[in-house]
């Protein structure tokens, strides 16, 4: 079966990028002059993706206000001959994005089970808002090649990176059974492991495609502190021999996190067609005083 539904968690309270966290939605803060959900929604139409279910918090309308329509906006801009900037306020209507209300904040897996209702039985792509894949134009995107093999074995697949040292406690990471034309087999999986219990110099980062049954699979895990996780749900795929992971092209920005959201801001301006030339101008200009 095709994947042809996506999750994108973004009911976070996004507390690391506190104090504007508390009136805007983390997924609404801007590269350059976009949200960075919208990037993540344009990832999912080029993979031929064509329902999103956004999960977000009793209070982050602004959210969906993005995806609606300003008819009067647009109206304006047309009677203007702002034909330009009309297509770009229309463009953000035309993905097709359903929302569901995250009530309580209880994790990711809770996050994912609150999209049960459109997502059902059927394999789905699960795309952590807090990280942007830049991908040149005509490379394929990290949620295009895990499509790839998951059509290619019909298993749940994982996008990992490399990471060294104490960053291997960031992130979930992966036990490797055997790798083969950049498919790993994954035998086991650990949350933030220390340094010392880490399996792998390999993280699991924000993109997975996740074979059908993996809503019953949640509901049927045992909670732990009160919460589920998704985490059981793969590691149980792992033990099955049913989990597969992969590297991905592309530069991955962490954007919920300040430093990540400032370097992804500087390189999106760098390559944005109005920009581009003065801002590399300004960044030569000031480099010098650095
Ligand atoms: C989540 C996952 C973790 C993964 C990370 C990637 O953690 O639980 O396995 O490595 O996303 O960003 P979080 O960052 O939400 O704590």
């Amino acid at each position: 079966m095709k994947v042809k539904k996506a999750i994108i968690p973004a009911a976070g309270l996004g507390t690391r990028f506190l104090p504007i966290t508390k009136a805007v939605p983390k997924p609404m803060l801007p590269i350059v002059d976009k949200p960075n959900i919208q990037y993540i929604a344009e990832e999912l139409k080029k993979a031929g993706i064509d329902e999103i279910i956004i999960v977000v918090s009793p209070d982050s309308e602004v959210i969906t206000r993005h995806f609606g329509e300003r008819a009067e906006l647009e109206k304006r801009l047309l009677s203007d001959g702002k034909q330009k900037l009309y297509e770009i306020a229309k463009e953000t209507r035309s993905f097709n994005v359903k929302f569901v209300v995250q009530n309580e904040p209880n994790g990711l897996a809770g996050a994912i089970l609150c999209a049960e209702k459109y997502i059902g039985n059927d394999p789905f792509a699960l795309l952590l808002g807090d990280e942007m894949i830049y991908n040149e134009p005509n490379e394929q995107s990290c949620v295009e090649r895990l499509i790839d093999v998951f059509d290619k074995t019909g298993k749940s697949v994982i996008a990992t990176m490399e990471v060294f040292g104490d960053d291997v406690s960031k992130y979930g990471n992966i036990g490797i059974e055997s790798e083969e034309d950049g498919i790993i087999k994954v035998n086991a999986i650990v949350e933030k492991p220390s340094v010392s219990e880490a399996l792998s110099n390999n993280a699991i980062i924000g993109r997975y495609v996740l074979a059908g049954g993996i809503m019953a699979k949640l509901k049927a895990l045992k909670p732990r502190n009160n919460e589920i996780y998704l985490t059981d749900v793969l590691d149980e795929l792992a033990e099955k021999g049913e989990l597969l992971a992969s590297a991905f092209s592309g530069i991955r920005y962490d954007v919920g996190d300040k430093l990540g959201f400032l370097k992804a801001n500087v390189e999106y301006a760098l390559l944005n067609e109005e920009l581009g030339e003065e801002f590399k101008k300004y960044i030569k200009e000031i480099s010098k005083k650095l």
